[in-house]
């Protein structure tokens, strides 16, 4: 079966962008003139994804408020002949179907994939983390074709320096990585010492599981503060079946933190055809 639906994490408490988060959601801070949530969107639409369910919490209504229909506003576009505007307006939480879990305590991320399962029903599914922007959908897509032809679950890599590692998930792999980037995987660890780490490829938030994970994520014991983590119950799918890990080259960029919300932000307006010409010649006067 081929994976149609993506979860995207969104109930965290944002705590490295306080104060702005405090009436912001992380996942709604601009990149220029797009919420990053939109963006995550639009990678998994590309990816052949039709079905989003975007899991937040009641204390960030901005969440929903934002696939909100606006009629009025596209309406006053529209009667100014502002069209493109209205159109792009008139497109949000329509290309693909969004509903809604709710996760009302931040207890990891094994947890809130957990709070998703009835909306994901019992089919293979994508994870995005919000935080994590890629250049285009190929990963994803690459991805989506693995697990459809494994029926095992799928997770995204990154080659990171090895004294970088103590800060990620880590995998442990069975053999090479083939001609397409793709490696078996046989376990993982999660912020490992250098001196223990399996390898350097570390998992992004970029995943495609199969349903059983539902019930992997209710056997993970409680870590420190409460928190349940994914890698745990990607650990026991690991042990007892196939799950493979895709090393892609393709643009990345984490804003989970403001220096790399600034820098993506700053490489996306270089490239952007309006304002790049105009951004870059003001940088370079200001150098
Ligand atoms: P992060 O750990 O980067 O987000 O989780 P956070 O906890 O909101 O941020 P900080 O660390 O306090 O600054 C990655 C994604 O997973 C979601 C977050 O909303 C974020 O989009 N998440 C995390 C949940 O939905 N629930 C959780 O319990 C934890």
């Amino acid at each position: 079966m081929r994976a149609r639906t993506a979860v995207i994490p969104a109930a965290g408490m944002g705590t490295r962008f306080l104060p702005a988060t405090k009436a912001v959601p992380k996942e709604l801070l601009p990149i220029l003139d797009q919420p990053a949530l939109q963006l995550i969107i639009d990678e998994a639409a590309g990816a052949g994804i039709d079905h989003v369910v975007v899991v937040t919490s009641h204390a960030k209504p901005a969440i929903e408020a934002y696939f909100e229909p606006a009629p009025e506003v596209i309406a006053k576009l529209r009667s100014t002949g502002r069209d493109a505007l209205a159109d792009s307006l008139d497109r949000v939480g329509r290309d693909v179907r969004i509903s809604f879990a709710y996760q009302d305590e931040a207890r990891g991320l094994g947890h809130a994939v957990g709070c998703a399962r009835e909306a994901v029903g019992d089919e293979p599914f994508a994870v995005l983390l919000p935080d994590e922007l890629m250049g285009d959908s190929s990963l994803l897509a690459q991805m989506i074709d693995i697990c459809e032809r494994t029926s095992g679950s799928v997770v995204g890599l990154k080659r990171v320096p090895r004294d970088d590692v103590s800060a990620y998930g880590v995998i442990d792999p069975s053999g090479p990585i083939d001609s397409e980037g793709v490696v078996g995987v046989r376990t993982m660890v999660e912020k490992p010492k250098v001196s223990d780490a399996p390898s350097d490829l570390i998992i992004i938030g970029r995943y495609v599981l199969t349903p059983d994970v539902f019930d992997r994520i209710e056997q993970v014991q409680p870590g420190a503060g409460g928190e349940i983590q994914l890698t745990d119950a990607l650990r026991m799918q690991a042990a007892s079946g196939p799950f493979h890990g895709v090393l892609r080259d393709i643009r990345r960029y984490d804003t989970g933190n403001p220096l790399g919300w600034l820098t993506a932000v700053v490489e996306l307006a270089l490239d952007d055809p309006k304002i790049g010409p105009a951004f870059r010649d003001w940088l370079q006067e200001r150098r």
